[in-house]
């Protein structure tokens, strides 16, 4: 029998068309509510260096309102290893925190973590969320290299980048799929807990989530797109419902 598969609903891009016009709508903690009430089993935000999407003060928001729902429903807080969003994540104490790489002119988390190359930058970080109670979790390639260096950081989860799964066809993506298998089986025979996201839609979603050691998946570009088509509860309910249906 897999585990059961949750659902973390990324809402940075109700941000990115808030931010378009500067105010205050749409309102990205509104969304994170009304997903959770469609069955988001948690909500993911990117804390960008640049503050391109969501802001300090969404945090602040977030955390709070979700912690007062009547069936509370964890933070996932995206952020770059730096001193600044470390000192963020202590101040918050979110639920879980992704450590994922960061570059101003990226458009989207291009790659994931290079664990193995910075293992000392990452050592004290991880230790130090860790020891605020917030569970720890490492964006990187479905490399045994990178299972490796999670292991050695002592990171409880890591988060398999999907990100060229989704962009590949036929062979490739079928090669990227074994990847993505054969690292989530290494990592949960080491004790970690193996989540997955970037690029899944309703087409791609569900060879992901059969893969029994996942336990988790971030989605959120194609959520907030098909929200405009559909409604933002829907488009979470049927995402939900693929994902039951590969399990
Ligand atoms: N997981 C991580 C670590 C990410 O950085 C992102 C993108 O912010 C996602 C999941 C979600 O990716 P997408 O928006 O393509 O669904």
């Amino acid at each position: 029998m897999a585990l059961p598969l949750r659902l973390g609903v990324n809402i940075d891009h109700v941000a990115t068309v808030r931010n378009a016009r500067g105010g205050v709508v749409p309102d990205p903690v509104r969304a994170a509510l009304l997903a959770a009430s469609a069955g988001a089993d948690g909500i993911t935000a990117h804390l960008r260096e640049d503050r391109r999407h969501i802001t300090d003060a969404d945090i602040a928001r977030l955390v709070g309102q979700l912690a007062a729902l009547d069936r509370a429903i964890p933070l996932n807080l995206e952020m770059a290893a730096t001193e600044e969003m470390l000192g963020i994540a202590l101040r918050h104490r979110p639920h879980a925190a992704c450590i994922v790489p960061e570059k101003r002119e990226e458009r989207t988390t291009e790659g994931g973590l290079d664990v193995a190359g910075q293992h000392d930058v990452l050592a004290p970080m991880v230790r130090a969320l860790r020891e605020a109670g917030v569970r720890v979790s490492l964006f990187i390639e479905p490399s045994p290299e990178q299972i490796a260096a999670a292991v050695s950081l002592g990171a409880p989860v890591v988060e398999l980048h999907t990100g060229r799964y989704a962009d590949t066809e036929g062979e490739a993506r079928a090669g990227e799929l074994r990847r993505l298998s054969d690292a989530a089986a290494l990592a949960a025979k080491n004790g970690i807990e193996v989540h997955a996201g970037h690029g899944l839609t309703f087409d791609n979603v569900q060879p992901i989530a059969a893969i029994p050691q996942v336990v988790e998946l971030n989605i959120g570009h194609f959520l907030v797109g098909e929200a405009i088509f559909v409604g933002l509860y829907e488009s979470v309910r049927r995402m939900k419902a693929e994902m039951a249906a590969a399990r």
